[in-house]
């Protein structure tokens, strides 16, 4: 991943403690009611814990970064790894569980791993965004300033379908989520999206609270307080085939 775009110190625990339980714990609660209690789950990019404490708690819980795992109390055992390169044994769980991170990663490396490390008959579920327009609150803030652009969206269904087809995943199904997302106030919001953004920061340097206060007054068009915007996803789930 880019390094611009980190998840460690300041930025993981912005994200843990303002944006995690808002924003991705309801997409969260999706993919994780589509895992069985008893199925063997490795769970990739699993950040502060969004959709494993919806997980078996067996789960073994992984990221790139410990900053984040550091917030994530869940599963059997958290492990810093890479997605792209998967220290698992071939075929030796049920389901990889992936929310909100496959956009960070470089897929022509990581779906190989994802599907190697896949039982015959397992599949990947994972969360991403649909494209930003489809979005409340990137929409908002990338007319204040572009803030969310590649890596953050990762929506095409026609991209994705074919991306996992050539890493041999077949049947793929993509659901659309849909779900309303509500901050206490704008300048949460504001202060949530910038300092779980590490590229944003980086731009901003000494004016973070500046632009936090610009970002909060364009906010004030999704509602004062509570600030409210609709958030939407796609929920795939890729099998790797018996044969
Ligand atoms: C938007 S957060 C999603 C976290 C969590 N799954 C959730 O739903 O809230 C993206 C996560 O992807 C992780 N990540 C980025 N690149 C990665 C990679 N190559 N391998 C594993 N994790 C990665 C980041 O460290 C971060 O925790």
């Amino acid at each position: 991943m880019a390094e611009y775009l980190h998840f460690r110190g300041a930025v993981a625990q912005a994200y843990a403690e303002g944006l995690s339980a808002r924003l991705f714990e309801p997409f969260g609660r999706d993919l994780g009611s589509k895992v069985g209690k008893e199925e063997e789950v490795l769970e990739l990019a699993a950040g502060s814990g969004a959709v494993t404490r919806f997980l078996p708690s067996n789960t073994l819980v992984t990221d790139l970064y410990a900053d984040m795992l550091v917030h994530n109390p869940f599963g059997r055992e958290r492990v810093v790894m890479d997605a792209e390169a998967i220290s698992l044994r071939d075929a030796s769980v049920d389901v990889v569980a992936c929310g909100f991170g496959l956009m960070f990663m470089d897929l022509e490396r990581a779906y190989p791993q994802i599907w190697r490390v896949l039982r015959p008959g397992g599949r990947l579920l994972a969360t991403v965004w649909l494209p930003l327009e489809a979005q409340s609150f990137n929409r908002v803030a990338n007319g204040w300033r572009p803030m969310f652009y590649k890596p953050f969206v990762y929506g095409d269904p026609a991209v994705i379908e074919a991306d996992l087809r050539k890493a041999g995943f077949d049947p793929i199904h993509l659901t659309e989520l849909v779900h309303e997302v509500s901050f206490d106030t704008c300048e949460d919001a504001a202060r949530a999206f910038i300092g779980a953004n590490a590229g944003m920061l980086n731009e901003l340097g000494n004016e973070a609270e500046a632009g936090i206060a610009e970002l909060a007054a364009h906010f004030q068009q999704l509602g004062a307080s509570p600030c409210v915007g609709t958030m939407r996803a796609w929920l795939i789930e890729a099998i790797r085939p018996t044969t």
